[in-house]
C-alpha cells in the first residue's frame, strides 16, 4: 500500500522553487494516494535557533498547503512538534546512522559552512530525523525537489541498517514483511523510500543565474518568485530574469548549456502540466521578448489565486490552527502505532 510524506520548513517566504518542485506534486499526488503533508518546524530550529515569529511561518506553509488545494480532510497536514514520536524515532535513528554518513551531506556543508564545529548538532542530525519523519508512517513516496535527493538516499541507508541490525528481533516480534534488498530477500521493518523528483522543474534555478538554485535564503529578491509576490512584482522579477540573446529553440535538446533559458521553458511547462518539448513546439523560433509576457500571465494566473487564497486563510487563524490540530491527532495515531512496533524490535519495555 502506497504512502506519500512530504514536508516544507517553516523558515522565510515559500518561492516559485517550492511550488513547483514540492507543492503542486503534493495535490496532484492526492487523487490517488493516501497523503502526508507535514511543516516541519523541528527542523526550523536546525539552522537558527530564535525564529521572530515561528507560529505565524507554521500557519502560512499550513496556509500556502491548502490554498494550493491540498485536502486536509482526505488527508493529513500537521505541524511536526505536535507529534512527538518524530523526535522519538529520531533518536533511535541517531543511533543506526553514522556519523560519518552526516558529514557528508552537501546541504549540511553548505549551511554549515566553515566554521563546522560551530554548527548546531541538530542540524547535523538534520537527516536522521527527516528519515524519522517519514518512516514513524512506513511511508513509501517522498515528492521533493532534487536537492532533497541525497537526504532521501540516506533515510534509505538508514532504514537498510535498521532491517538488516535487527532483522532477528524483526522477525520475532512478527510486525515485518518480506522484501528484497538489492538482490538480498531480507525480512525488514521499514520500507525503503522512493523519492518522486521527476517532472519538468525538479530544481527551479535562480531568475538572476541559471546555475544557482532558486533559494529563500538569496539575498537578491529579484532571484525568487515569491508565492505572495503581486502581479506586478512577478511580471517585473521574469522581465529582469537573465537570459541570452538567442530566441527560444524548437527542440529541448536546445536548451542543453543554456541554463537561463531552459529554467524560464521548465518553469513555464510545470506551470502549465506541459512537457518542455510541448512547450518549444509552441515557442520554439520566438524572441525573450514574446516569451516572458506569456510566462509572467501563466505564472500571475496560477499563482495569484492561491495567495489570494493564504490571505484569506491567515485572516483568520483558528481555521488553520483547527486543521493542524485535527491533522496533528490523526497522524499521532499512526506514529503510535508504529513506534510501539519500534519499542518491541528495539528491546524498551513499555
Ligand atoms: P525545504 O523546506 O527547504 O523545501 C521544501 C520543498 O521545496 C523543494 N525546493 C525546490 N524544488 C525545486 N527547485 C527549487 N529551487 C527548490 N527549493 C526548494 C525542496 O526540495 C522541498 O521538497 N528537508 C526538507 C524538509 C523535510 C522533508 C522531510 C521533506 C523535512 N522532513 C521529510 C520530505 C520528507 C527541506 O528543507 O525542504
Amino acid at each position: 500500500q502506497p504512502l506519500v510524506f512530504s514536508g516544507v520548513q517553516p523558515t522565510g517566504n515559500l518561492h516559485l522553487g517550492n511550488y513547483l518542485g514540492a507543492i503542486r506534486k503534493f495535490v496532484a499526488l492526492q487523487e490517488n494516494n493516501d497523503c502526508i503533508y507535514c511543516v516541519v518546524d523541528l527542523h526550523a530550529i536546525t539552522a537558527q535557533l530564535v525564529h521572530d515569529d515561528l507560529r505565524g511561518q507554521i500557519r502560512s506553509i499550513a496556509a500556502a498547503f491548502i490554498a494550493s488545494g491540498i485536502d486536509p480532510k482526505k488527508h493529513i497536514v500537521f505541524n511536526q512538534s505536535a507529534v512527538p514520536q518524530h523526535a522519538e524515532l529520531a533518536w533511535i535513528f541517531n543511533c543506526v546512522a553514522r556519523i560519518g554518513w552526516m558529514n557528508r551531506m552537501t546541504q549540511f556543508k553548505d549551511k554549515a559552512g566553515k566554521d563546522r564545529e560551530n554548527a548546531s548538532l541538530g542540524l547535523l542530525a538534520y537527516p536522521s530525523l527527516m528519515a524519522a519523519d517519514i518512516l514513524v508512517y512506513r511511508a513509501t513516496h517522498v515528492p521533493v525537489g532534487d536537492d532533497q535527493k541525497q537526504h532521501l538516499e540516506l533515510a534509505r541507508d538508514i532504514a537498510q541498517k535498521f532491517n538488516i541490525d535487527f532483522q532477528e528481533k524483526i522477525r520475532a516480534t512478527g510486525k515485518g514483511v518480506d522484501m528484497v534488498v538489492g538482490e538480498e530477500p531480507i525480512h525488514g521493518y521499514f520500507p525503503l523510500v522512493e523519492p518522486l523528483i521527476d517532472g519538468p522543474a525538479p530544481r527551479v534555478m535562480s531568475l538572476r543565474d541559471g546555475t544557482k538554485k532558486m533559494s529563500k535564503s538569496d539575498p537578491s529578491d529579484l532571484s525568487r518568485i515569491n508565492l505572495m509576490d503581486d502581479a506586478d512584482e512577478i511580471a517585473r522579477k521574469i522581465r529582469k530574469a537573465k537570459t541570452d540573446p538567442e530566441g527560444l529553440p524548437s527542440e529541448a535538446e536546445g536548451l542543453k548549456g543554456r541554463p537561463e533559458a531552459d529554467n524560464l521553458v521548465g518553469i513555464y511547462a510545470a506551470l502549465a502540466d506541459r512537457s518542455k518539448a510541448d512547450v518549444l513546439a509552441e515557442f520554439g523560433g520566438q524572441q525573450f521578448s514574446v516569451f516572458k509576457p506569456a510566462l509572467a500571465d501563466l505564472a500571475v494566473n496560477v499563482l495569484s489565486p492561491i495567495s489570494a487564497e493564504m490571505r484569506r486563510l491567515l485572516g483568520d487563524t483558528s481555521h488553520i490552527d483547527a486543521i493542524l490540530r485535527d491533522g496533528g491527532e490523526r497522524a499521532r495515531a499512526r506514529a503510535e502505532k508504529v513506534m510501539g512496533d519500534v519499542f518491541d524490535i528495539v528491546g524498551f519495555l513499555r
